[in-house]
């Protein structure tokens, strides 16, 4: 087990509610890393779990673990990319084809895979978990110091695509979690306009 982390707390323990200065800046200034950007060296083995495990302390109605995770490491990734690449140039798609250079860039992948379980709890509710779990991923991998991007793209949505990373049926890609160390600072984008976007009910 790592010692990056505090110990994972025993269930029912009472856990610490305050003021986090560190948090909040990090969260004022973090940024994902463009895919083509990132390079070695590669999250360890042991910050991989430390990121596993922070993602999935993400918020989970039925604590009901809705998703799974599938780690593409180097080699395997490659060759996951060039079964893609086969796919694509079968359909004669060479867009599609070319799309793959964001997969190929980073020297690793998490899939977060959405797997919806059996449960009153509504399918919406078990998809937005698998989301905040892409979240944590990124901002734990970006607070160890590496480079993140959340991306889907074609792979995430063709069933052909799919089988090939091994989802079963019901299953859907949350995000392919780029990985790596970023060569160049990312920039800012584009924020929204929070105050155009909010409202005060008033009955
Ligand atoms: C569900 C989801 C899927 C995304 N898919 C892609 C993608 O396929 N390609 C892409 O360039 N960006 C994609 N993005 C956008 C980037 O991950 C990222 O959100 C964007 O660059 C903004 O970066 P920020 O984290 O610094 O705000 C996706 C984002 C989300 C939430």
């Amino acid at each position: 087990m790592t010692d990056r982390l505090p110990p994972a707390p025993d269930f029912g323990a009472p856990l610490p509610v305050r003021p986090t200065p560190e948090v909040l800046a990090f969260l004022a200034l973090r940024r994902s890393t463009p895919a083509v950007t990132l390079a070695e060296p590669a999250p360890t083995a042991e910050d991989v779990e430390v990121m596993l495990r922070l993602a999935a302390r993400a918020p989970d109605h039925g604590k009901l673990a809705p998703w799974r995770f599938i780690i593409l490491e180097q080699s395997a990734k490659a060759e996951f990319a060039r079964r893609l690449e086969a796919l694509a140039q079968s359909r004669g798609d060479a867009q599609a084809a070319a799309k793959l250079g964001k997969l190929k860039a980073p020297p690793l992948a998490v899939a977060v895979v959405s797997s919806i379980r059996a449960s009153q709890i509504p399918e919406w509710e078990q998809l937005l978990s698998a989301g905040a779990v892409c979240t944590n991923l990124l901002n734990a991998a970006l607070a160890l110091g590496y480079g993140c991007n959340w991306i889907t793209d074609w792979y995430a949505y063709d069933t052909e695509a799919t089988a090939i990373l091994g989802l079963s049926g019901g299953e859907r890609v949350a995000g392919f979690m780029l990985l790596g160390t970023p060569k160049e600072a990312p920039l800012e984008r584009e924020r929204p306009d929070v105050a155009a976007l909010t409202s005060h009910w008033q009955g």
